[in-house]
């Protein structure tokens, strides 16, 4: 097999997490998994092998794929922790939660004619944890903003020590969420920066695909 064919293991999350309030309610976002689906989908179709880990969803398991259902950002990490070091990339496409309920209720919340508080605590850094034990693997996040989206997006780039961020902005008229097109920069760590305008996330699916296969290569011929 010529390197330039080399067939990879892809870590892709999808969808959003679900951060339990009480056994009935939940703290979410908008995230449909759809990006993800594509993208292990397209993976599959170019012979890689690929893991799903998976945020609840109106989808079903990809058909080729292995697929792994969680709910909240703490499985997710837990199940990404374990497969991460068996994989050549992470695709890290998940909305994953940032917060989650301290204490959740263990039943469910009655009316108490007042309002009370409810207290958050930070969810772990699913990519920063993996990041320290990168070793040559590939790591692509997502950067969804309302606003400063470049700033935003290259400072997770680097924190979250990145080889490609792809930044996504959410303001009136740019809803992405769902499957419709939309318009993303791709940051890379080197430098390089390219901006896709109305592009649909099948083809978003294809040229993050190309770019995956692209910085793995440049790994291999490091080595
Ligand atoms: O939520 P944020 O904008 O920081 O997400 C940026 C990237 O970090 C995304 O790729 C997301 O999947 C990932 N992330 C994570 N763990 C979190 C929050 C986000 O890995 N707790």
């Amino acid at each position: 097999m010529s390197i330039s064919r080399k067939k990879l293991h892809i870590l892709v999350t999808l969808g959003p997490t679900w951060e339990f309030i009480d056994p009935i309610r939940f703290i979410t976002n908008r995230a449909t998994g759809i990006l993800g689906y594509f993208i292990a989908q397209e993976g599959l179709r170019r012979g890689h092998r690929v893991t799903c880990v998976a945020g609840p969803s109106a989808l079903c398991p990809l058909p080729g794929a292995r697929w792994m259902n969680v709910v909240g950002a703490e499985e997710m990490r837990r199940a990404v922790q374990v497969i991460f070091p068996k994989v050549d990339a992470l695709v890290m496409s998940a909305a994953v939660s940032d917060y989650r309920v301290k204490k959740p209720f263990l039943s469910k919340l009655k009316r108490r004619g007042r309002s009370f508080p409810l207290f958050l605590e930070e969810n772990p850094d699913i990519l920063d944890g993996v990041s320290r034990g990168k070793g040559g693997r590939v790591l692509v996040g997502f950067a969804l903003e309302t606003e400063n989206l470049i700033k935003s997006a290259l400072k997770k780039l680097k924190e979250k020590k990145l080889d490609l961020i792809i930044a996504n902005l959410v303001s009136g008229d740019k809803d992405p969420f769902g499957n419709r097109k939309v318009d993303v920069h791709f940051l890379w760590k080197d430098g390089r920066q390219r901006f896709y305008v109305d592009i649909s996330k099948s083809q978003l699916a294809k040229v993050l695909l190309d770019a995956v296969e692209d910085l793995a290569l440049t790994r291999i011929s490091e080595r």
